[in-house]
């Protein structure tokens, strides 16, 4: 079994007839309609809506359904392809997986999808709520990844997309020959929104702060041109940080300004333990 218990950390067992999880110590965590499982006790919540918020969770879903990402979908999978796992099926978890996007890519673009046994974690509910709802063939939790709820040792992969991660956790939840793959902003993302809004726009660096005891052991950068439309632009806005920078004037600067071309760039980092 992928689970362990939140509370007392003994593997968990579904309970068939209800589908709803159990450990021996009686803690019971109830499969939602949509499949997803909550393993965050209110206990450990910290505040009353953990993570990002629905608007921008919609927003994520908006921009990246319209496949402005999808070039650096596909250079995932590829990855994926070429380092599949000695066994099958391919254990994936997609670290802050917001409201699941890489993961339907990933089975969308699998040559055999059945080989791949896809996982999605986020501590935002109404994201997991919408990436299960889209998802069938994988399984999405609640939880936060300063203590995420999987047995030891149980997967081959882990991603981490613009999300923060907990280096214990990821390295507890791997395999000895597992691989991390890390997707980071290029030199030049979204450099034509950041002109809008910042002074003088600086360079990414293109170093990947790794996880103590990993090491790299490949890199790829992946950048190409986007011409979201207005409405998309603000979709592309709001899943950022930046639309806490960009003032009501910016904003509609950014709405308003025609054919812009907007350079998406990104490092994907693959790497595993030394
Ligand atoms: C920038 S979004 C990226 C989402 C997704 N990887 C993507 O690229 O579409 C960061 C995600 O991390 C989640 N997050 C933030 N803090 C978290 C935590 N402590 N544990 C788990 N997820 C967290 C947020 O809810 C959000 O969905
Ligand atoms: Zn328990």
């Amino acid at each position: 079994m992928p689970y362990i218990c939140p509370i007392c950390q003994s593997p968990l067992l579904q309970h068939l007839p209800s589908k709803g999880y159990f450990c021996k110590n009686k803690h019971h965590f109830d499969l939602a309609k949509e499949g997803y499982l909550n393993l965050l006790p209110a206990q450990y919540k910290k505040s009353k809506e953990p993570g990002d918020s629905r608007a921008m969770m919609r927003a994520r879903r908006n921009f990246l359904e319209a496949g402005f990402y999808q070039p650096m979908a596909q250079a995932l999978a590829k990855i994926i392809d070429s380092h599949k796992s000695a066994t099958t099926p391919m254990h994936i978890l997609d670290v802050g997986c917001g409201e699941g996007y890489y993961c339907r890519q990933l089975e969308a673009l699998a040559e055999n999808p059945e080989s791949l046994d896809l996982h999605g974690i986020d501590i935002a509910k109404n994201a997991i709520f919408a990436a299960a709802k889209k998802q069938q063939n994988a399984r999405f939790i609640v939880a936060s990844n300063k203590n995420m709820p999987y047995a030891d040792q149980y997967f081959d992969l882990l991603l981490r997309i613009y999300a923060p991660s907990n280096d214990q956790e990821i390295t507890r939840l791997l395999k000895p020959d597992g691989l991390l793959l890390i997707v980071t902003p290029g030199p030049r993302h979204l450099w034509q929104l950041k002109e809008f809004i910042y002074k003088e726009v600086k360079e990414h660096s293109v170093d990947v702060a790794l996880p103590a005891g990993f090491a790299q052991i490949a890199s790829q950068r992946v950048s190409y041109k986007t011409q979201p439309d207005s409405e998309q632009r603000m979709a592309l806005l709001h899943m950022t940080p930046f639309a806490w920078r960009a003032n009501a004037t910016t904003q509609q600067q950014i709405q308003r300004v025609h054919n812009l071309e907007i350079e998406a760039d990104f490092i994907l980092t693959l790497a595993m333990l030394r």
